[in-house]
């Protein structure tokens, strides 16, 4: 692990999905090829939603669902190949190995619900959310990652 990996830290409060939105709006802006996204909490704390804000800001206009039951969703965005994971129901990190993440992270980006049920599949550099609902429509997010997402998460950065 090089000290880059531990470079950025905060904790933000989303004050309601417009704050939620403005957060993947941000992270969408940093992401580059390679990139994985680590989204944690529990369910129904906001991956999915924050995952979606991901997407939108990168450009896709279809629906993007829940990938609860399929596991994986890809989208081909004007910029980048996301693949959306929900590992919610993986119980060995093996069955990972057949989802593709390997190859999505070769020349794409990964958004991963439940990155927990990866084992050590996930690269040590990836930029790692943890949200918890503070209310019915309020939630913290923890976030940790390499620190060249300095400028796109800083607070300075929210608030542009
Ligand atoms: N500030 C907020 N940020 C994110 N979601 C919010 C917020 N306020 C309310 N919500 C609601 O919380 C719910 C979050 O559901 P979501 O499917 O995103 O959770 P999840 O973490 O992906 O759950 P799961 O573990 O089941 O996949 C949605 O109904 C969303 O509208
Ligand atoms: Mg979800």
């Amino acid at each position: 692990m090089n000290a880059d990996s531990l470079g950025f830290s905060m904790s933000v409060l989303l004050a309601g999905l417009a704050a939620t939105e403005a957060l993947g709006a941000r992270i969408a802006a940093g992401l580059r090829a390679g990139d994985a996204v680590a989204l944690k909490g529990d369910l129904g704390a906001g991956k999915t939603t924050l995952a979606r804000a991901i997407l939108r800001a990168l450009g896709v206009a279809e629906s993007v669902p829940s990938p609860t039951f399929t596991l994986v969703q890809t989208y081909e965005t004007p910029c980048l190949v996301v693949c959306h994971y929900d590992l919610y129901r993986i119980s060995n990190p093996r069955e990972v190995d057949e989802l593709g993440l390997e190859d999505a992270l070769e020349d794409g980006v990964a958004l991963v619900e439940w990155p927990e049920n990866a084992g050590n599949r996930l690269p040590h550099d990836a930029l790692t959310i943890v949200l918890t609902a503070t209310g019915a429509e309020s939630r913290r997010a923890d976030v940790a990652g390499p620190a060249r997402w300095a400028p796109f998460l800083s607070d300075a950065a929210l608030a542009r």
